[in-house]
């Protein structure tokens, strides 16, 4: 599959086979793509507290989502949190691309988990807090997110998207980039 079909392909699930384990080399195929994707001064500040295949981190995992989100994402076998480290490592400052870097990480993993007919859910419904208390993540780290992974057990669901007039500008802020014309 192409990058492009991965991609018309991919969407976010919530009801997951959770009789389908993921294979350690499936998730570091993912995790590898993922880790390809560009950050400021290439610092990588990605960092992921990871529960697979109903292990006790992923019932740990479970702990600090919403109750809505942990009622879906229990049956999803890979379940994990995203941490960010805040300031960069080669400087005592803070990285302001910290969490576009990280999304830009999330972003590459879903693409790689769609070509490989694995589907992803982020979730921002958990407690950053718990899971800070729960996993000792230090106070030099941001808790950004939650996220689950597996085979889906659902049919294909893509939600609508804006066009690409409501958010490409030419010449000032608003005025729409005209697609058709080239201008
Ligand atoms: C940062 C982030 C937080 C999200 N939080 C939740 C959530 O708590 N619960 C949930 O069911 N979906 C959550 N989602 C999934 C979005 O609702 C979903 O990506 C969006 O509706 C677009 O659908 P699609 O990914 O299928 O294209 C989240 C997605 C992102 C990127």
């Amino acid at each position: 599959m192409d990058v492009r079909k991965a991609i018309l392909n991919r969407w976010s699930a919530r009801k997951y086979d959770r009789n389908r384990l993921l294979s350690i080399d499936e998730v570091k195929t993912l995790l590898d793509s993922a880790r390809r994707a560009p950050s400021s001064y290439n610092d990588q500040p990605w960092h992921l507290i990871l529960g697979l295949n109903f292990d006790e981190t992923h019932g740990k995992i479970l702990e600090t989502l919403s109750p809505y989100n942990r009622e879906w994402a229990k049956d999803a076998p890979m379940l994990a949190i995203l941490v960010a480290r805040v300031k960069y490592t080669f400087e005592d400052r803070i990285n302001p691309a910290r969490q576009l870097d990280c999304g830009t990480f999330w972003g590459f993993l879903n693409v790689q988990a769609s070509e490989m007919g694995i589907m992803c859910r982020g979730m921002g419904g958990f407690s950053p807090d718990l899971a800070r208390e729960i996993f000792e993540i230090p106070g030099e780290y941001e808790v950004l997110m939650a996220f689950a992974c597996g085979y889906p057990k659902e049919d294909f669901n893509q939600k609508p998207r804006k066009s690409l007039e409501e958010f490409v500008f030419r010449g000032r802020f608003g005025e729409p980039f005209d697609m058709e014309s080239g201008g």
